[in-house]
């Protein structure tokens, strides 16, 4: 009899690679044999060991280097071009093995997947690592029946949303002329999606129920998240080990003692992500702002933007630590952090709520600015900071700060992050939303298999 094999192709980016691989240890926890298919650039310079996952490397035409800042456009052509050949080689070798691919859950950043998959009657499905309130939105970009400038101040109305100002919506939608190429990559995702099996979103059901069930009416879409360790979630779950792919070293020792030495409660997190690049002056304003809280602050700063840093400010007396990169999932389930400062990217924003952290908002660009929206205004588990003319002022991200660590509204978005959390575990757990949608894709593999 033949045996269920599950291939996880995810876009070699940190924020996309994060939930891909949470998902693949979830389907490996259900008894699924997982590979996990890495670009040989990728697995060269952040070498990934599992005891469960096997990988297999393709190529991208970029295999000894990618030049920094190559544009995006360029490397979704050569990933096309050198990919689609080696991943073919990789199915056959897969064959031959005795181990053939029963199906692809794939990024669809990568459009040309279910193409390739179709050839050798392998299923396909489509992994969205952003919220189904975004992809909800670039599928309507994508439609062409979403058309807005900034200029515009009036609120929109999507079914199954709330009304969206322009400064909610994505800034792929709002600044379509600063990042054409992004544009395209995010609509592009549904270029070939009625062709696909499943659409899975990295989501919590009960998060975002009417987008989901909206878009359920016409497409096979599935919550399967949040993708979150389940031993950051809920010790009694499961015992998974959680061995990762960091593209950034952690500085974990010194991140964990410092932490360890912190009071409960009193810990300001601050990280912007693994793409966010912040201004100068934004830098100083937030380092100023952290400052004036007078509460200790973890901040993550990667070493290409430390030197954006206010001279001196690393030395001076303050009560913080600045780290390159840190283990996220363990510094927000650390009882010293009681606040986290974010980019509100999508990963970052599950983490938080599902780990039961208050947010402050500070959304850069991409999906960051609707995340923020939901944050503040729908699940009430954090603020938005707002900045005058781009950047947020000191005095704002102070009182944000103070406003989620203290007083009645604090205690509110602590209620309700709370409340997030056990839903979170309920979703996780045996019969949950997520796990019964897990459970649905991975006897259906298995029926396949047969
Ligand atoms: C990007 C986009 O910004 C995001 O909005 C999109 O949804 C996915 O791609 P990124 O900017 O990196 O991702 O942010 P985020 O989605 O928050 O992902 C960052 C990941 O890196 C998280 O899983 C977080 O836990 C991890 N991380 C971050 C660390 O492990 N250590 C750190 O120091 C910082």
């Amino acid at each position: 009899m033949a045996e269920a094999h599950c291939l996880i192709f995810p876009f070699p980016i940190q924020g996309h690679i994060n939930p891909m691989l949470q998902f693949a240890k979830r389907l490996v926890h259900k008894g699924l044999r997982v590979t996990l298919i890495l670009t040989r650039y990728l697995a060269k310079t952040s070498p990934f060991h599992s005891p469960t996952i096997a990988v297999e490397t393709i190529s991208n035409g970029l295999d000894d280097g990618e030049p920094h800042g190559f544009p995006v456009s360029s490397y979704l052509s050569l990933l096309k071009e050198h990919g689609m050949a080696s991943l073919r080689e990789a199915l056959h070798r897969l064959i031959r093995c005795g181990r053939p691919a029963t199906c692809i859950v794939y990024d669809p950043f990568i459009t040309w997947v279910p193409e390739l998959a179709g050839e050798y009657g392998i299923k396909t499905a489509a992994f969205f690592t952003q919220s189904c309130a975004v992809d909800y939105i670039y599928h309507r970009l994508y439609s062409g029946d979403l058309k807005i400038g900034e200029e515009e101040e009036k609120a929109i109305e999507l079914p199954g949303l709330p009304p969206l100002l322009p400064a909610d919506l994505p800034s792929f939608v709002t600044l379509p002329e600063s990042y054409p190429s992004l544009r395209d990559m995010v609509t592009d995702q549904f270029k070939h999606i009625e062709n696909v099996d499943w659409v899975f979103c990295n989501t919590l059901y009960e998060l975002e129920k009417e987008v989901i069930d909206f878009m359920a009416e016409h497409a096979p879409v599935k919550a399967i998240g949040p993708t979150i360790p389940s031993m950051y979630l809920d010790r009694k779950l499961a015992d998974d080990t959680d061995y990762g792919l960091s593209v950034f070293r952690p500085e974990a020792r010194l991140c964990m003692d410092w932490l360890n030495r912190q009071e409960p409660g009193s810990v300001i997190y601050v990280s912007f992500g693994s793409l966010a690049k912040l201004s100068e002056a934004q830098t100083a304003e937030l380092a100023h702002g952290l400052k004036r809280s007078k509460r200790p602050f973890l901040w993550v700063v990667r070493a290409a933007e430390q030197g954006k840093l206010p001279e001196g400010f690393a030395a001076e007396e303050v009560p913080g630590l600045v780290i390159s990169w840190c283990p996220q999932l363990d510094v927000l389930a650390h009882d010293a952090v009681a606040c986290f400062v974010t980019h509100c990217g999508w990963n970052s924003t599950l983490e938080a709520l599902c780990l039961g952290v208050p947010m402050v908002g500070m959304p850069q660009w991409t999906d960051q600015t609707t995340n923020s929206k939901f944050v503040a205004d729908v699940w009430g588990t954090g603020v938005r900071a707002v900045g005058d003319g781009g950047i947020v002022g000191r005095e704002s991200i102070e009182k944000c700060i103070r406003e989620v660590m203290e007083g009645e509204k604090g205690e509110e978005i602590r209620k309700n992050v709370s409340k997030w959390k056990e839903l979170a575990v309920a979703a996780v757990s045996e019969g949950g939303s997520s796990d019964r949608n897990i459970d649905d894709f991975v006897s259906t593999l298995r029926r396949l298999a047969v």
